[in-house]
């Protein structure tokens, strides 16, 4: 049933799902603020009484695991992190799969209603690498055609834990794109774009310039489409890949990549950085958002990072977090302009293309 939003958010298709999102947030939260600072706290005395050096940063994983996985407290984060993630899809999308069809109808009408808008090729195939149950969602983004972007929605609530109910994040984000030196901002891309949270609040900050969001998951698009209509913001979406998006040399003042390459295999990390540069015209700016990378890591961070790829479906995280994202950049002829941490866990890296290119 639909039963409304509260300011930007939709309200949970009933109560029973409110109450149980509610519950399953509390969980997380606990998860992440309470049960994990005390494991981080056990995994580094083990560490340190198995004197492994450097507080655990450089041991080989297998070793560190070896170590710190039979600690009870170790084994209760990973299985409350785990078994909350999965409660939380499976709840509500077995709620949102009972009223499919005025769902499928929803999604439709939205785009007769403001056609031009989402843009997609029917042929298009989606790699294999994109159709895995990223973070345990069933279907990952492209398995259900009709609900996978409200699922999306309702499970990043929890896991935003309630501190992006009104995108404040995605504003946050969309406030870290640098502008061109030059002031120019016509047209901006949203690349890795899922239900165009930054996407919308891209064009609230630049309401002059053209925004699209691109990304290789139909549903999650027809939701962002939806959810663009019913909020009156004029933003494009469409279906592609971040490494082939078939867009114009130079057609880009900016492009924004949030926490999109932590979420794609190795190989791709050089294509994307590289066709960023190719659609930005000269002097227009490639803002990343994402892992903090290219360091190594303390103990504790490394055990997260371990439960994600091989607990939570990020298997592609571990490889962005070695990679050095700002010599990768360099390397594809980007000029580095700003590089620090935001206020949540992640990093902003800012660069140009320069105006000689
Ligand atoms: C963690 S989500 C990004 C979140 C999003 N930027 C936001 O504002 O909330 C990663 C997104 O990247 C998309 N994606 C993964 N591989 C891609 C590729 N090669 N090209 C385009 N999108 C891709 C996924 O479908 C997913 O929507």
């Amino acid at each position: 049933m639909d039963r409304g939003t509260i300011g930007l958010l939709p309200r949970a298709p009933c109560l029973e799902d409110e109450s149980h999102l509610g519950y399953y947030e509390s969980l997380r939260n606990f998860a992440i603020r309470e049960l994990f600072p005390a494991a981080a706290t056990k995994i580094e005395a083990a560490v340190a009484e198995a004197g492994l050096p450097d507080g655990g940063r450089t041991a080989p994983l297998p070793k560190l695991l070896e170590v710190t996985s039979p600690l009870p407290v170790v084994g209760a984060w990973k299985r409350l992190m785990r078994s909350q993630q999965l409660r939380t899809w499976q709840k509500v999308r077995t709620t949102l799969l009972a009223d499919e069809a005025q769902h499928e109808r929803a999604l439709q009408d939205a785009e007769r209603e403001v056609p031009g808008r989402l843009h997609y090729d029917p042929s298009f195939e989606t790699p294999e690498y994109a159709c895995l149950d990223i973070h345990l969602q069933p279907g990952g983004y492209v398995g259900d055609r009709t609900v996978a972007g409200h699922v999306f929605h309702y499970g990043t609530q929890v896991f935003y834990q309630g501190d992006n109910d009104q995108d404040e994040l995605h504003e946050d984000v969309a406030s870290r794109v640098a502008e061109p030196a030059d002031g120019r901002v016509q047209k901006i891309l949203d690349v890795g774009c899922s239900i165009g949270q930054a996407t919308t609040a891209l064009k609230t900050r630049f309401p002059q310039a053209q925004v699209w969001g691109l990304d290789v998951a139909l549903p999650l698009l027809r939701y962002a489409h939806l959810r663009a209509v019913n909020l009156g913001i004029d933003v494009h979406f469409k279906q592609g890949l971040a490494e082939d998006t078939g867009f114009e040399d130079g057609e880009f003042d900016s492009v924004l990549a949030y926490i999109l390459f932590h979420e794609v295999p190795e190989h791709l990390f050089a294509q994307i950085v590289a066709e960023a540069f190719r659609v930005l015209r000269p002097g227009g700016t490639f803002t990343i958002v994402d892992a903090p990378n290219g360091r190594a890591f303390p103990a504790p961070n490394r055990v997260w990072l371990d439960f994600d790829a091989n607990h939570n479906c990020e298997p592609y995280s571990p490889a962005f977090v070695a990679t050095d994202l700002t010599a990768l950049l360099e390397s594809q002829g980007f000029r580095i302009t700003h590089s620090g941490p935001t206020p949540t866990f992640l990093w902003c890296t800012q660069c140009e293309k320069p105006v000689a290119a």
